[in-house]
């Protein structure tokens, strides 16, 4: 984009003031995908390829955007992604993007393999957050996260299933956030540091402890940032099952969403095992590249699995129509992931509330001009198109 962005007015100019503001290594993280980078650039563009049907001369004067989510009253149906390593981005970034969501009314999500630990989100805010977990292989060490996340009040938990291994992120190996351990990794990174002197100010001078918060204690005298991908690879349990489902729902009694479903048999499981929600996500474009893109996969999970439990998706989500769109796909609430995270990369804790404000703006406008006053009433009658049932590409 060459175009001189000043003021932010939507999610895609943050990503452009986020690129200029971060070191390459941190931005390349946050916006890239996998391989081609296919499945990344279908979230967004089958999104925009649905066209919903425009109604008229319906009195849209009072338009209710709440919804109740696993008994929580959400002020949109809209909550902050997971997003590992956020917190690097700006300084203690996950407290300020936990706190913009609580002041707007919605969920925040906080990662495994975030900055801030716990602790810290927990102390800096006044409502409980969601917590996301990958299986650990260390089982003791995932039950006191756990414990944690029940002790501080954390009101979901988000098992992420799409990882048992991370996917190939060529960006990574560019930018030298992965591939590039020992001193001239280290070199590289403080070098695109120093050279980004209001990130520098802000996160690398100011921002400190970096390092993975919440694992941080079993990581000895590493950071974790030191090769955050070996990281992964070596902790990341690929042995996980169903039936490791067992273990969570011991040690987890609060609502249990899994995140990561992109098949309707995937779907069916989750239900049978009792989740209470999933996310019909391909974690961003970041995983196996070239599956369905999420609005693709979501109207057919949604049809078989939405009377038995909730059905979140996340995907290619950059505004409020976006999100109209995907309600009308079928999800009963979304999450927004780079959205949020371009936004406070760039301006922190205000950017991811502009971004919210915005993306309510925009429900409302796209809720008026398709004569829905309530989030109930956007389903599939609204969409003027639709993928075939199955997903698949004609
Ligand atoms: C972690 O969840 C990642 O996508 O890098």
């Amino acid at each position: 984009m060459s175009r001189k962005i000043r003021t932010a007015a939507s999610a895609i100019d943050y990503r452009e003031l986020a690129r200029r503001r971060l070191p390459p290594f941190l931005f390349e993280y946050i916006d890239g995908g996998s391989y081609a980078e296919v499945t990344l650039k279908r979230n967004v563009a089958d999104l925009e390829a649905i066209a919903l049907r425009q109604r008229v001369l319906n009195d849209v004067s009072t338009i209710d955007l709440a919804t109740t989510l696993f008994g929580q009253r959400l002020a949109l149906p809209v909550g902050l992604a997971p997003i590992g390593l956020a917190g690097m981005n700006a300084r203690r970034g996950e407290v300020q993007a936990a706190r913009a969501a609580e002041a707007a009314g919605v969920p925040f999500c906080l990662s495994t393999v975030s900055a801030c630990p716990l602790d810290e989100v927990a102390a800096g805010t006044t409502k409980p957050f969601w917590f996301q977990l990958y299986m650990i292989r260390d089982r003791g060490f995932m039950r006191e996260l756990l414990e944690k996340a029940r002790a501080l009040g954390c009101s979901a938990l988000v098992f992420t299933v799409d990882m048992p291994v991370p996917g190939s992120r060529y960006r990574d190996y560019h930018s030298g956030l992965a591939g590039a351990p020992g001193l001239g990794g280290a070199l590289r990174r403080a070098w695109q540091g120093a050279t980004h002197p209001r990130w520098a100010w802000d996160v690398g001078l100011n921002g400190r402890p970096h390092q993975l918060g919440n694992v941080a204690p079993v990581l000895g005298p590493n950071t974790g940032l030191e090769d955050f991908f070996a990281w992964m690879r070596n902790n990341f349990d690929p042995s996980v099952s169903w039936r490791d489902l067992d273990f969570i729902r011991q040690t987890w009694d609060g609502p249990l969403i899994i995140k990561g479903i992109l098949d309707v048999e995937d779907a069916k499981a989750a239900a049978a095992i009792g989740a209470d929600g999933i996310v019909v996500s391909n974690h961003g474009g970041r995983q196996l590249d070239g599956v369905l893109s999420s609005a693709r996969a979501l109207p057919p999970i949604a049809d078989a699995v939405r009377d038995r439990l909730a059905v979140l998706a996340d995907g290619g989500i950059r505004s409020g129509l976006d999100v109209v769109r995907m309600l009308a796909l079928g999800a009963d609430a979304v999450l927004l992931g780079r959205a949020w995270v371009y936004a406070l990369s760039a301006a922190g804790q205000a950017g991811v509330a502009h971004v919210l404000r915005q993306v309510e703006a925009e429900m409302r406008v796209a809720m008026a001009l398709t004569g829905c006053t309530d989030i109930s009433s956007i389903d599939r009658s609204r969409l003027a198109n639709q993928f075939p049932h199955n997903g698949m590409i004609e």
